[in-house]
């Protein structure tokens, strides 16, 4: 089975380091069969910093992704123990969308948690939007020091953490594509 699953970058931050997590976790959904994949930069969206001001033009082609979407992976940094304002400007921007679709969601931070209370604030939020997140979550710590200059990841253990958080999904996403579809 084909599924689309977009990865949605939570932050438009100018130096913004989880951009490094999320072309990790990019990588390797692209290479992993049977997943079409691209990542959704909130730069590329958000013309305005209002709640459902995005642009016409914008609007319509986050909503067309999602809607043809069968899941979705959410890579947001922490800021102050909450979730960006451009990942809530994305995220109120569509409804309807979300339904039915599995969520992964991958936490960053510069010290040591991981975006550990982003995660399971997200949780909640996806679930009122319909969404069914699952259990596995990827934490990128150190940021700084966990991808090295050219963006590449500095500990090995990830591949097989990020493989195991895809299977979930696939699994989820899977179920979930069949039950909308009969
Ligand atoms: C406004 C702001 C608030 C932040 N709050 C937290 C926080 O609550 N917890 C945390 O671990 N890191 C926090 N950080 C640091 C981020 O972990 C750090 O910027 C990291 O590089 C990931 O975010 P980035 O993608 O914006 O670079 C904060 C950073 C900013 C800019």
């Amino acid at each position: 089975m084909s599924l689309v699953i977009p990865i949605l970058l939570g932050t438009a931050r100018e130096g913004r380091q989880s951009e490094k997590a999320a072309r990790f976790v990019l990588e390797h959904m692209q290479a992993r069969e049977g997943i079409e994949t691209l990542l959704i930069d909130p730069r590329d969206f958000l013309g305005s910093a209002q709640t459902k001001a995005m642009p016409t033009e914008a609007a319509k082609r986050w909503s067309q992704t999602m809607a043809r979407a069968d899941g979705l992976v959410i890579v947001t940094p922490e800021y102050n123990h909450g979730y960006p304002g451009e990942l809530k400007l994305m995220l109120d921007q569509l409804y309807s969308e979300y339904a039915q679709k599995a969520v992964a969601i991958c936490g960053v931070s510069e010290g040591w948690t991981g975006g550990v209370r982003v995660v399971k604030q997200l949780v909640g939020i996806v679930h009122t939007l319909k969404m069914y997140p699952i259990r596995n979550a990827l934490y990128f710590p150190n940021v700084g020091t966990l991808f090295d200059a050219e963006g590449q990841i500095t500990d090995d253990r990830y591949v097989e953490m990020t493989q195991t958080m895809l299977d979930e999904l696939v699994w989820l996403a899977e179920a979930l594509k069949q039950k909308r579809e009969s």
